[in-house]
């Protein structure tokens, strides 16, 4: 079993994290539960940020803030010196909550609002990735409007497939997002915020994808975007001050997995864009890049309580827990893998291969085919690693299960950041259809 950051087994026997025994953990705040490793968030931050320090490269590295937003972990993000990526007016408003510089959110998104576009002129933020001309357009209107001028970054899409799954595939050609770099639209794209006098275009964007194990990717996605850069700077006079290559640095979930370290990424990426800039004599611009997964991913483990067994003799055995597609759609949503030990007794050998399950009413509501675990008792808890990117995030509240809280544990102190939702919660919306009901 590979344990992250400050995993390890204590003295007494027990799955601990941060310095704290998750037994305790889960009697303090119950199950399930988000438990995050901050001295590994801080440690993969660094990871990133000091590459660049080292290599004296002027850079951002903007937390990709979907992975896991709340105001914690922005406060968090802050703390260690990142710049932020929100893609919806909910994450910029946690961002604002959390008092994050907002000359360092960066806004992302396929179809922006007016209100949310208007919300975040109002914060003067530090500027907008720009992803299709109807936003183009509009926030040339809004801007207007205001009397303000915004920093843009045009999205490109190169037309690379990196190798991943194909759900979370952006940067190909046949894309939602972005525009096209083969087929022209990026140049007029370019154009037309050259010539507003409402927009300044900073620089180039592009995302090739996520969970990404090798580096040849956004080299390949450099070397197409300087290609366009030596030709739009020959014909346009531009000159870019930032070249954004996006996230989608992988984390070793599994054993099948082997992601390169944090410092690894950055070397790689910055040589590329050192050699492209030298090739096409062109000044070399800000590298910005946005880690979500790999900053947060193998920093949570959420912890639950194993219930019900249901054996099918010679086939299976299945094994529910206290939670499942609510607070991790992963599985369901992608195939994703996890590896996962019983926190009370993880060193204990293997008697018998059973999947987990959720509690939903879903048969495609399985976290883990095939675990291998001792004989299991409703005492026991369930311990499931790298839930940290994309698992609260994108948790819900279907079966009207409320959703967990969530805890962040370093040098042996537990932080409660998010509450547990209450029934009172999930209700706290609805409206009756006759007044004779009080909610
Ligand atoms: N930048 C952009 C423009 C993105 O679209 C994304 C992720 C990131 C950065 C951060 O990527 P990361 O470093 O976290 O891989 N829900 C899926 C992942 C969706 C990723 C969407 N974009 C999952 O659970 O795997």
């Amino acid at each position: 079993m590979y344990f992250h950051g400050t995993t390890k087994i204590n003295e007494k026997g027990h799955l601990e994290i941060g310095g704290i025994d998750t037994i305790d953990l889960a009697q303090q705040f119950g199950t399930p539960l988000y438990v995050y490793d901050v001295e590994l968030i801080r440690k993969r931050a660094r990871g990133f940020k000091k590459t660049f320090d080292k290599l004296n490269v002027p850079a951002q590295v903007a937390y990709a803030s979907k992975a896991f937003s709340t105001v914690a972990m922005v406060q968090l993000a802050k703390e260690e010196g990142l710049s932020l990526d929100v893609v919806s007016g909910g994450e910029l408003y946690t961002a604002l909550c959390a008092e994050f510089p907002p000359e360092k959110i960066h806004f992302h998104g396929n179809n922006k609002s007016v209100e949310e576009i208007n919300m975040a002129l109002d914060a003067n933020i530090g500027c907008f990735v720009v992803d299709n001309f109807y936003e183009l357009d509009l926030l040339a209107e809004l801007c207007a409007a205001k009397k303000v001028k915004a920093n843009i970054l045009i999205r490109v899409t190169p037309g690379i497939e990196a190798h991943t799954h194909d759900y979370i595939l952006t940067g190909q050609e046949d894309s939602k997002f972005g525009f096209d770099l083969q087929n022209g639209q990026a140049e007029t794209a370019l154009k037309q915020g050259m010539k507003s006098e409402w927009l300044n275009v900073l620089g180039i964007h592009c995302h090739i994808g996520s969970q990404i194990f090798e580096t040849t990717g956004f080299i390949l996605a450099a070397q197409k975007i300087f290609e366009k850069l030596a030709q739009w700077r020959d014909e346009h006079q531009y000159n870019p001050q930032v070249l954004n290559l996006g996230g989608g640095f992988g984390i070793r979930y599994t054993n099948e997995d082997e992601p390169l370290e944090p410092h690894q990424y950055v070397e790689k990426i910055i040589a590329e864009v050192k050699t492209q800039a030298d090739i096409f004599k062109m000044t070399m611009p800000e590298i910005w890049i946005e880690p979500g997964r790999s900053l947060v991913g193998d920093a949570g483990t959420t912890l639950y309580k194993i219930g019900s067994r249901k054996e099918v003799p010679n086939v299976r055995n299945y094994l529910a827990v206290d939670g499942g597609m609510s607070d991790n759609i992963r599985p369901s949503l992608y195939q994703a893998k996890y590896e996962a030990v019983l926190a009370n007794r993880p060193l204990e050998q293997a008697e018998e291969t059973v999947s987990i399950a959720g509690k939903c009413c879903e048969s495609g509501d399985m976290l883990i085919w095939d675990l291998p675990l001792p004989k299991t008792t409703n005492q026991d808890l369930l311990a499931v690693f790298c839930t940290g990117a994309y698992g609260y995030s994108m948790a819900n509240n279907y079966n009207r299960i409320p959703r967990p809280p969530v805890v962040f544990v370093e040098n042996g102190e537990a932080t409660l950041v998010v509450k547990r939702e209450s029934y009172q919660d999930l209700v706290r919306l609805d409206l009756p259809l006759n007044s004779s009901v009080k909610i």
